[in-house]
């Protein structure tokens, strides 16, 4: 634990000197959240293996952690049903070496089904089905502070029933693949948080909208079945080009609080491809977003994490997409250190909304 007067001085050194890297030497963002009562981290992945500075930065900032990739169907059984867990042993081995809660991502997921899966009848989808989760949350139980048990139940521009999105485990057992994900879960790990994650909740567009309102029928719809259902979370992915309300997203998360499940965000980064490309004013206007996002989503008591998709852009998936582009896209800056894992203003704009939320 950190005194108050510490977090202060550390808070005021980036406005003082004008280097964000000033308050990073001295003090975590994991450290700030926590005084918040409120858990930070990142996703990471296969990268830290190779990586010492990344492995520092996310040592330094991050309390939670969660495998971007390598705990996926597509990436544990590329080929076939059977499961190569060496990559995701060696991930969940780096959280706890240096104590460091880990989440895991996404275990039933409709969308990136390998190839192979479409290629089973219905029967042997089912089988795959119930052996992935059994194999999975067994190997790890008592180790993952929260799974996300469905990722992304929703896609209503589908126009399947309900909103719901398409895929292998649609196809193989309609909505209740839901519930039969979550009752397995449990099942095999009795003390993992079992976590329903979805996207474009926090865009204001007909999409969010749609979105969250099927969610909230959905998270209803579950605990009136008695399905073991602890958390939401929300995805995250903002993009200031689309339509946003905070407060809307704000009422829609205390109407998910009602519920009883606590909250997550999963997965924060900032989709800066519509700003300009001066760096500095970029930057500043990822800073405010990230301030007024946060702020508003800390209002809400049950928000008990926040984690953003990776810590430096080198590593952000937005890097990714734009150097496939040909030619090369622009580097994106969507998170709160930059390539050569140094704070950006968004590290600083994270730090003070988290130290003036009311623990
Ligand atoms: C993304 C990863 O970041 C990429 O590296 C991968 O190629 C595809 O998946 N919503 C989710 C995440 O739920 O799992 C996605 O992660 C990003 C969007």
């Amino acid at each position: 634990m950190i005194d108050r007067r510490q977090l202060l001085g550390a808070l005021a050194a980036p406005l003082l000197t004008g280097d964000s890297n000033a308050r990073a030497q001295t003090i975590g963002l994991g450290a700030i959240a926590e005084q918040a009562g409120l858990l930070f981290g990142s996703a990471f992945d296969r990268e830290i293996l190779t990586d010492a500075d990344d492995r520092r930065l996310i040592a330094r900032e991050a309390h939670i952690v969660t495998t971007e990739n390598s705990l996926k169907f597509d990436w544990l059984r590329p080929n076939g049903p059977k499961a190569d867990f060496t990559i995701a042993d060696q991930l969940v081995d780096f959280a706890a070496r240096n104590r460091l809660k880990l989440r895991g991502t996404a275990l039933i997921w409709n969308d990136n089904p390998p190839p192979w899966l479409y290629r089973l009848s219905s029967i042997e989808m089912r089988k795959i089905f119930d052996q992935h989760i059994e194999e999975t949350l067994s190997r790890y139980s008592g180790r993952i502070h929260s799974w996300d048990i469905v990722n992304e139940p929703f896609y209503p521009p589908q126009g399947l029933t309900g909103g719901y999105r398409k895929g292998p485990w649609y196809t193989a057992f309609g909505d209740t693949y839901i519930d039969r994900a979550f009752r397995r879960a449990a099942a095999a790990d009795p003390k993992t948080r079992l976590t329903l994650n979805e996207a474009f909740c926090e865009q204001d567009d007909a999409l969010g909208r749609s979105v969250r309102a099927n969610l909230l029928a959905l998270v209803e719809r579950l605990k009136t079945d008695g399905v073991p259902l602890h958390a939401i979370g929300l995805q995250g992915h903002l993009k200031p080009a689309l339509p946003f309300d905070d407060h809307a997203f704000v009422e829609f998360l205390s109407k998910l609080a009602s519920f009883g499940v606590d909250l997550f965000i999963t997965e924060l980064d900032i989709d800066d491809s519509a700003m300009p490309d001066d760096v500095a004013e970029r930057d500043r206007l990822i800073a405010r977003r990230y301030r007024d996002f946060l702020t508003s989503v800390l209002t809400v008591p049950a928000v008990k994490a926040v984690i953003t998709w990776q810590l430096s852009d080198r590593y952000s998936w937005y890097a990714d997409l734009a150097a496939r582009k040909a030619p090369a896209g622009r580097a994106p800056r969507p998170l709160p250190f930059d390539r050569d894992f140094k704070a950006k203003a968004a590290a600083d704009a994270i730090a003070l909304a988290f130290a003036g939320r009311k623990a």
